[in-house]
């Protein structure tokens, strides 16, 4: 299972939130060490600023494989072959509300800007990821034609967003399922988190096939963020048993320093990362903790496991043998 992080494109567009050069080669080399393997660095063609963060990125020497993002037009691809990513990542709205509404094309016309796009990414000798936004609102058939014409034109991997974050686990496992009795590229998913759904809808993706999760640090992104990567490799590493790059152990302190460099707080109830992730207080959960973890721990994730530290607190709740 690959694991493609979006923290310094997505995660970066959530509201208020503004990286500098450094910050960003920072979470770079982060997400790097935590073991990702492929990072959007972010989308060049946005200002001088961003483009100068890819390419500082890029020559970086990381492991992972560098990503860079672009609509299906020639200037923004340009752009991530000026910075020497590895990969292109082109997307194009193919929902009837976002084709009507954003760019005015006909279903015809998208279809050859992403092809087009698709064969001068190939033709300059990049990996190609090919993202039809706002796939989860797509007319089904449209999508599944899509999906097919940039895989006759040499795209490497397909993306399905779930742009607006409108799907449910088992309609997803669904989508996934269709797709792929007709497409035979690898495939991806992007969620968004408007229900509280996007981690469960990209392990429901990857239950019905999907090989790559694009997922954030602390689950950022536009309006209620992305999947976070935490708990969706967690999820995949202890409960499901699929194996991913990721060294675990590192996954608190990247969320920290995402969290000071961002600016966004990790509330303390989060899965995994937050601080009462691995606390207990009352009196009949703490004993029990005491005397062995697994009774109200999920027992195949630990507190070490992530980086993190198992507490005992001390509240109203709490009982003698907290106390002792
Ligand atoms: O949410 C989305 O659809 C995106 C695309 C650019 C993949 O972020
Ligand atoms: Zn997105």
């Amino acid at each position: 299972m690959r694991i493609f992080d979006t923290t310094l494109r997505d995660g970066e567009q959530t509201p208020g939130v503004s990286l500098s050069l450094e910050e960003k080669l920072g979470i770079a080399k982060q997400l790097d060490k935590l073991g990702i393997d492929i990072m959007e660095a972010g989308f060049p063609i946005a200002s001088a600023g961003e483009k100068e963060a890819v390419s500082g990125i890029v020559k970086a020497g990381l492991d992972a494989q560098i990503c860079g993002l672009s609509r299906v037009i020639k200037a923004d691809i340009d752009a991530c072959l000026d910075c020497d990513v590895g990969m292109v990542h082109t997307f194009v709205s193919t929902s009837d509300v976002q084709r009507i509404h954003t760019i005015g094309k006909s279903r015809e016309e998208v279809v050859d800007l992403a092809v087009d796009a698709v064969q001068y990414i190939k033709d300059h000798g990049r990996a190609c990821m090919f993202s039809a936004m706002d796939a989860t609102r797509t007319d089904v058939d449209y999508l599944i034609d899509i999906c097919k014409r940039v895989e006759e034109a040499g795209c490497d991997i397909i993306n399905v967003p779930d742009t607006v974050g409108v799907m449910v686990p088992s309609a997803m496992y669904r989508l996934i399922e269709e797709i792929k009795r007709s497409v035979s590229l690898p495939l991806d998913v992007h969620c968004h988190n408007d229900y509280g759904l996007a981690v469960a809808n990209s392990i429901a993706a990857v239950e019905a096939g999907a090989s790559q999760v694009q997922v954030t640090i602390n689950g950022l992104g536009e309006r209620a963020g992305n999947a976070d990567l935490a708990e969706t490799v967690m999820i995949l590493h202890t409960i499901h048993g699929a194996r991913t790059n990721i060294k675990t152990e590192y996954l608190f302190e990247t969320s920290r320093m995402v969290e000071k460099y961002t600016g966004v707080r990790v509330s303390q109830l989060m899965p995994v990362v937050g601080e009462n992730a691995f606390a207990h207080e009352s009196g009949i959960h703490t004993h029990g903790v005491l005397v062995c973890t697994d009774t109200f721990e999920p027992g195949v994730m630990t507190p070490e496991m992530v980086g993190q530290k198992r507490r005992i607190v001390l509240g109203k709740h709490a009982g003698k043998h907290a106390v002792k």
